[in-house]
């Protein structure tokens, strides 16, 4: 199987896989406020997450690339979605180009349909600063996204097993770079410990990357001939995680993605401390199922729906939201319960 056949293995699955029947987003309530004295023109969307000032909380995370047609096809779609609405765009994983030439254009198209947006470069924790700057350097970017997958790899059977270097790599680009390093998990979450970690590297900027939606577990065990099933329901939910990392002792910029569905989640997300949040495998669908102005139009809506949220809870700036107050329920109340947190 060539490598763009891979790729779309991937998107296929990654679109067809099963979601958990239960979002821990479902635990958390935000506390309905009657009246408000907001104007919803007025309401501002801005955010500025560190030194990255975005029209919009709302950004499509990390995908495809590759020199497949198909993926170049979707990364051109993605982006000029992004440069129509104003929201910001991760491209996927720059290896594969870094190694290899002809795998540049699905990440340079993405430059070229949007010429003056925010966008984030995307490497691997196997990555050295020379190709952490190459992967930059490739389109443009204005922040760079390390995404770290242990448990993906671990499944995939031509996965990496040798982690060693994996925490002196981050510290180096992070110290190396002239821009925001984010270091970003795949939907398995990130604890406090994790987080205390990285920020003992110099790290930051966080992406906990939650579980929720697309689950890589379930897309690696797809392609493999013996499923690793054991591992499908492993991971932090993405409100924990949140949570989580809202209680350590260090003042990060954080980030929310995984099984985002809607702009109330992302409301959610952002009284529970992120800044921004992202959303991959449900805008793919939308674009693979319906194309590309109905992802347009689903921006939008999610957009609105944000937007009500800060009207209901009665702030018109997006930083007012964060240590609202909030009740858990369920599961992620259990969670917080035990873990001491809050
Ligand atoms: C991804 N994701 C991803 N992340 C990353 O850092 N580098 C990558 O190359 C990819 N590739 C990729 C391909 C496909 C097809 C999907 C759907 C996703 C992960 C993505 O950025 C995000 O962290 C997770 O998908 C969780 O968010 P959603 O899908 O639940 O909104």
């Amino acid at each position: 199987m060539s490598r763009s056949e891979r790729k779309l293995d991937h998107i296929r699955h990654a679109l067809s896989h099963k979601r958990d029947a239960h979002n821990h987003f479902d635990d958390i309530d935000l506390i309905h406020q009657s009246l408000t004295d907001l104007d919803w023109e007025h309401l501002d969307l801005s955010t500025k997450v560190g030194e990255l000032k975005l029209s919009s909380p709302l950004f499509i995370n990390a995908m495809t690339g590759g020199g497949g047609k198909k993926t170049i096809e979707i990364n051109q779609s993605l982006a000029r979605v992004s440069a129509q609405t104003g929201i910001s765009m991760a491209v996927g994983s720059q290896m594969a180009a870094i190694k290899d030439k002809i795998e540049r254009p699905s990440f340079e198209i993405v430059r070229k349909e949007n010429p003056h947006g925010v966008i984030l470069a995307n490497v691997g924790s196997e990555s050295t600063v020379e190709q952490a700057l190459d992967a930059v350097d490739m389109v443009g970017a204005n922040a760079l996204q390390i995404h770290v997958n242990t448990l993906q790899e671990l499944i995939m059977p031509e996965g990496d097993r040798d982690f060693t270097s994996r925490s002196k790599n981050i510290e180096n680009i992070v110290r190396s770079l002239p821009i925001p390093v984010i270091i970003k998990e795949v939907g398995y979450g990130m604890s406090k410990e994790t987080v205390e970690h990285l920020s003992s590297l110099g790290v930051t900027y966080i992406d906990v990357g939650g579980r929720g939606g697309t689950n890589f577990s379930r897309v690696e065990n797809l392609r493999r001939e013996k499923p690793l099933t054991a591992f499908e329901n492993w991971g932090i939910p993405t409100p924990i995680s949140l949570i989580e990392a809202e209680n350590t002792s260090k003042e990060l910029h954080v980030i929310a993605s995984g099984g985002v569905r809607n702009g109330l989640d992302g409301a959610k997300a952002l009284v529970l401390g992120a800044q921004a949040f992202g959303m991959a495998g449900s805008l793919l669908r939308t674009l693979v199922e319906q194309g590309e102005e109905a992802v347009v139009s689903n921006i939008h809506f999610i957009t609105r729906e944000l937007k009500m949220a800060m009207m209901l809870l009665g702030t018109s700036k997006l930083s007012d939201l964060r240590g609202k107050s909030y009740v858990t329920t369920g599961k992620t109340n259990d969670w917080v319960e035990q873990r001491s947190l809050r």
